[in-house]
């Protein structure tokens, strides 16, 4: 990832969090084809407000902390002329964004230094400790970051609840003031086993409905002790719209997978 503040190495399971308005550019390296999934907000992107100290350090009861962010070392320069870069913005277009093209006579690369606390950063989600708890865990406890009117939660790889006669997956629930996103990006989601969910699928739970682990998975996960499961939530407290790409991927099945099996259309 090139930025205006400087380079960032990236690998499978970073987080990059990038300021709003930074100048930036993927560079994929390697043979593997770049798969991001990406946040965009309209606000800025940060760790939630009580795992910071009021001095803005992170507290020790949060799941990662300073040691655990990657931020550009060092000045990236590079030369050009006549360079394209893209600004997203308010406008007339879909949802109220509109796009403009700037054409620069040099590259916007070529910041000597900066000053501040406003710049990108990485964090991997190797690096998250989980967690967890006799009985289970509410959401909140897999939360990583933050944004205006949404919160990013992970589930990673974890011991789960151990209370002889706990019950780890999720209970069923009425998310009222939010819609759920949800990616999968690793091991098994044991609450969704026989969805069809797999790796890299996405699924999108509206508000207003209530739903929980599949028919079984509760029997199944009595007695187990550890979830080899990797993904990543995004609860949105406004409703989500589903564009052109959410439509044309729709799944038409899987809502029925919790009337006893799928239902093809
Ligand atoms: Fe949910």
């Amino acid at each position: 990832m090139e930025t205006v503040f400087g380079a960032l190495d990236v690998g499978r399971g970073d987080y990059v969090i990038l300021p709003r308005a930074t100048t930036h550019r993927w560079v994929p390296t390697g043979d593997d084809p770049l798969r991001a999934y990406v946040v965009e907000a309209n606000s800025h992107i940060a760790p939630p407000k009580r795992y910071l100290s009021r001095y803005g350090q992170f507290l020790e009861h949060a799941p990662y902390c300073e040691r655990d962010l990657r931020g550009p070392s060092e000045p990236l320069l590079a030369d050009g002329e006549n360079v394209d870069v893209l600004i997203k913005h308010r406008g007339d277009g879909p949802g109220g964004i509109s796009g403009t093209r700037y054409t620069y006579p040099a590259h916007p690369f070529d910041v000597v230094g900066w000053d501040g606390c406003l710049y990108p950063y990485v964090f991997n989600i190797d690096d998250f400790q989980p967690i967890t708890g006799r009985v289970h865990q509410p959401p909140p406890v897999h939360q990583v970051f933050e944004g205006h009117n949404f919160v990013i939660c992970n589930f990673v790889p974890r011991k789960v609840d151990y209370h002889p006669e706990s019950i780890p997956v999720p209970y069923y629930h009425s998310n009222v003031d939010s819609d759920e996103v949800m990616f999968y990006c690793g091991g098994d989601y044991e609450a969704r086993k026989g969805s069809g969910i797999g790796q890299g699928s996405i699924s999108l739970h509206p508000g207003g409905h209530s739903h929980g682990p599949q028919p079984g998975a509760y029997e199944r996960s009595v007695g187990v002790h550890y979830f080899d499961e990797l993904a990543v939530m995004v609860d949105t407290f406004r409703p989500l719209d589903l564009g052109e790409g959410g439509l044309a991927s729709d799944d038409g099945g899987y809502a029925w997978t919790w009337a006893g099996g799928r239902r093809d259309r």
